[in-house]
């Protein structure tokens, strides 16, 4: 099938990189014109582990070609994706469609012959309405079937969950563009995919509903490690008590700093209005972005507490800085909420990411150094924020005779409390005794 993706970044170059390798011809389009330009030579815009040898491979084999436009590719395409951004417009919260609407408006001349056009960006429920509108709209001879596909792939294990996913969701509104979407998943009938095809509406839906419920997730198992820290229980073994029953299940039960990235936020933001503007309000969704806002912003509250009430002049030491390890997405991640609030009560702010290159830019006032032992030089608090698997087997031996002071903040629980305690250090973590 001929492809064209519109949007090279996190979803569309994954997506399409990952369509070339199922054997289809793909164009990826981007407006953005160094990401064009480096990606023709083989340097990736984004740190995904896998990615860029699967682009290398695909464009060496001529499958995977990157333009800033390509009305040649576009007029071609069996299908067309819309991969663009969706965030959180400014001042009310809705999703930003603004990009989602140009891309629509770029193809809706150019397309010939019947075209599918997919919007694979996480948009609000009636979208896929307005853009057929918009397709007839510019061009009423457009022979044109516009489908949702949401995706669910997750940053760091992005390819795999692309090529492996547990659910491909389709909606649809034209009967045509069943054969065509069914052609270019194809390989996933193999390993037996479920396919779901609902109609457009339903099929968008569902990708907020997915996130709501998730982020949900996450916000109980926090909320229960604040009660375990009071009541002295032990929250990861609640956790896996409970995750050990099928009908819960042990994913995205881990306490922590709270959810950040590029999705959970702004989708669960988008979705409390949605169901605002039908009046059918999603009071659970509306408390968990309550909740983890506040969380995000009480985590500095543990490191001060941890330094005994006052961080004026302390140095702290922070490894990672990305929203979850094995990606470089700085998006709304919790260290931009608790290294500022850190800062304002009077800290030096030390920190190493293995990717968070754009922390640099976010965290102008932060010392960033080239290694987790260099960050936790002279400082009077480790705080692991981001649990890379780097962090996992440090010297803590070494560590300690960095540091000024044997302090541990692991907003992650990634150590044995008792292991850490035993070679001297005073230890906090999250929600276990
Ligand atoms: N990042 C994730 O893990 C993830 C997972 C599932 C779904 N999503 C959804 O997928 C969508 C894309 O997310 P992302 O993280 O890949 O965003 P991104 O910001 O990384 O990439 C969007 C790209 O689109 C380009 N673009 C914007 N308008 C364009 C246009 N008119 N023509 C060509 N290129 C254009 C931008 O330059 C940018 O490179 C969002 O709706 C998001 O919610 C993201």
């Amino acid at each position: 099938m001929r492809v064209v993706m519109i949007g090279t970044g996190y979803v569309g170059l994954v997506s399409g990189a990952c369509f070339a390798d199922f054997g289809h011809s793909v164009t990826c389009i981007d407006n953005d014109e160094l990401k064009i330009t480096r990606l023709r030579q083989g340097v990736m815009p984004i740190y995904e582990p896998g990615l860029e040898a699967l682009v290398a491979r695909n464009a060496a084999q001529g499958r995977l070609v990157f333009e800033t436009g390509a009305p040649a590719a576009i007029a071609e395409a069996d299908a067309i994706f819309i991969a663009v951004g969706t965030p959180s417009r400014r001042g009310d919260g809705h999703a930003d469609l603004s990009y989602v609407y140009a891309a629509a408006e770029e193809v809706a001349g150019i397309v010939q012959g019947f075209t599918v056009l997919v919007t694979k960006s996480t948009v609000p429920v009636g979208t896929g309405d307005k853009i057929d509108a918009i397709i007839r709209g510019a061009c009423p001879t457009a022979d044109v079937a516009v489908v949702s596909n949401p995706e669910f792939l997750r940053e760091g294990s992005a390819i795999e969950d692309f090529k492996r996913p547990d659910r491909v969701v389709v909606g649809i509104a034209d009967e045509r563009a069943r054969a065509v979407m069914s052609e270019l998943y194809r390989p996933l009938f193999l390993n037996e995919t479920p396919i779901l095809f609902t109609d457009r509406r339903t099929s968008e839906l569902t990708k907020y509903a997915a996130n709501a419920f998730l982020a949900m997730k996450i916000t109980f198992i926090n909320e229960m490690a604040d009660l375990c820290e009071r009541v002295g229980a032990n929250v990861q073994q609640v956790a896996r008590g409970v995750g050990l029953d099928n009908r819960i299940g042990a994913k995205f039960l881990n306490a922590g700093p709270g959810y950040g990235g590029s999705c959970f936020p702004k989708d669960t933001l988008a979705l409390v209005h949605t169901a605002s503007d039908a009046h059918a309000p999603l009071r659970l969704v509306e408390t968990t972005i309550r909740v983890n806002t506040a969380r995000k912003q009480a985590m500095a509250g543990k490191v001060v507490a941890a330094l005994g009430g006052d961080i004026a002049g302390k140095t702290i030491g922070i490894l990672g800085l990305t929203f979850k390890p094995n990606t470089d997405d700085m998006r709304e991640s919790p260290a931009l909420d608790i290294i500022p609030a850190l800062q304002r009560l009077g800290a030096r702010v030390q920190a190493f990411d293995p990717e968070g290159r754009e922390a640099r830019v976010l965290l102008p006032d932060v010392e960033f150094r080239d290694g987790p032992y260099e960050a936790v030089a002279g400082a009077d608090a480790m705080v692991l924020l981001t649990e890379w698997d780097q962090f996992r087997a440090l010297d803590l031996d070494r560590i300690k005779a960095l540091m000024r002071a044997p302090v541990v903040i692991d907003l992650r629980n990634v150590y044995r409390p008792e292991e850490v305690r035993q070679r001297g250090f005073a230890y906090t973590s999250i929600g276990r005794p």
